[in-house]
């Protein structure tokens, strides 16, 4: 049987995250945040003292990364790394900066593809990332590559980490998120980019729940059983 998938692309704070989430659970689908196999990566690494650059010794933290996401009693999800709660230190913008560093390393990709994959299991998926559409799910029922203006992103993630209580200051935040726009187009695997087939929406100005909305009525008719 074939597991329906929804793949969700896009740039840092284009919101694909949030809708990904509500997607998920309007659906009763399951969820995968790709980023967060990435950022586990780099936070096992820094933890390890293991230097940015080093491809080997990330590639064997990738394929033997020992993680649990989990749902507490009051319904907050918490990611353990082994066995360690890292749910705070995990959405730093500093891991997220270090993530798309290991990302463009080619034997990192390839170590996290089948844990990836493994998440396709019924009654759904829907998997959030950068290459979902293009590298890890191609054959995705429906694909969307979800952008924003880069000055909406940044006011994004500015309000995100605010109200998780973490340090945040607008012009930096911008200009990371421009050096990690860069980052993850330019490299050679798995660049982001949206697939040929995907369906592309401009968030820019939208709510989150026009984008749902829009989604789910693509949903319905890529998996009229739904
Ligand atoms: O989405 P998030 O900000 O958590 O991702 C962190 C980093 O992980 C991204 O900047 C990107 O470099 C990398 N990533 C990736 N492929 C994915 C998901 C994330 O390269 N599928």
């Amino acid at each position: 049987m074939t597991v329906p998938i929804i793949a969700i692309d896009g740039p840092s704070g284009s919101g694909k995250g949030t809708v990904s989430r509500l997607l998920a659970s309007r659906l009763g689908w399951h969820l995968l945040d790709s980023g967060a196999l990435y950022r586990l990566v780099a936070l096992s690494g820094m933890l390890r003292d293991i230097s940015d650059g080093d491809e080997p010794a990330h590639a064997v933290l990738a394929a033997t990364l020992d993680a649990r996401f989990e749902t507490d009693a009051a319904g907050q999800e918490r990611v353990l790394l082994d066995g360690q709660d890292v749910t705070l230190d995990l959405r730093a913008e500093t891991t997220g900066n270090l993530a798309s560093v290991v990302a463009a390393m080619p034997t990192v990709r390839g170590a996290l593809l089948d844990r990836q994959r493994g998440f396709a299991v019924p009654p759904g998926l829907v998997a959030d990332g950068r290459d979902m559409g293009t590298v890890v799910f191609p054959a995705a029922g429906l694909k969307v590559f979800l952008t924003a203006s880069a000055e909406e992103r940044a006011r994004r993630r500015y309000n995100q980490l605010k109200e998780k209580g973490l340090a945040a200051n607008l012009a930096g935040l911008s200009q990371e998120i421009h050096e990690r726009d860069r980052r993850d187009s330019a490299r050679s695997v798995a660049p982001l980019r949206p697939a040929t087939d995907a369906v592309i929406i401009d968030s820019t100005g939208m709510t989150v729940e026009q984008v749902v909305a829009q989604v789910l009525a693509l949903a319905r008719e890529a998996f009229p059983a739904i």
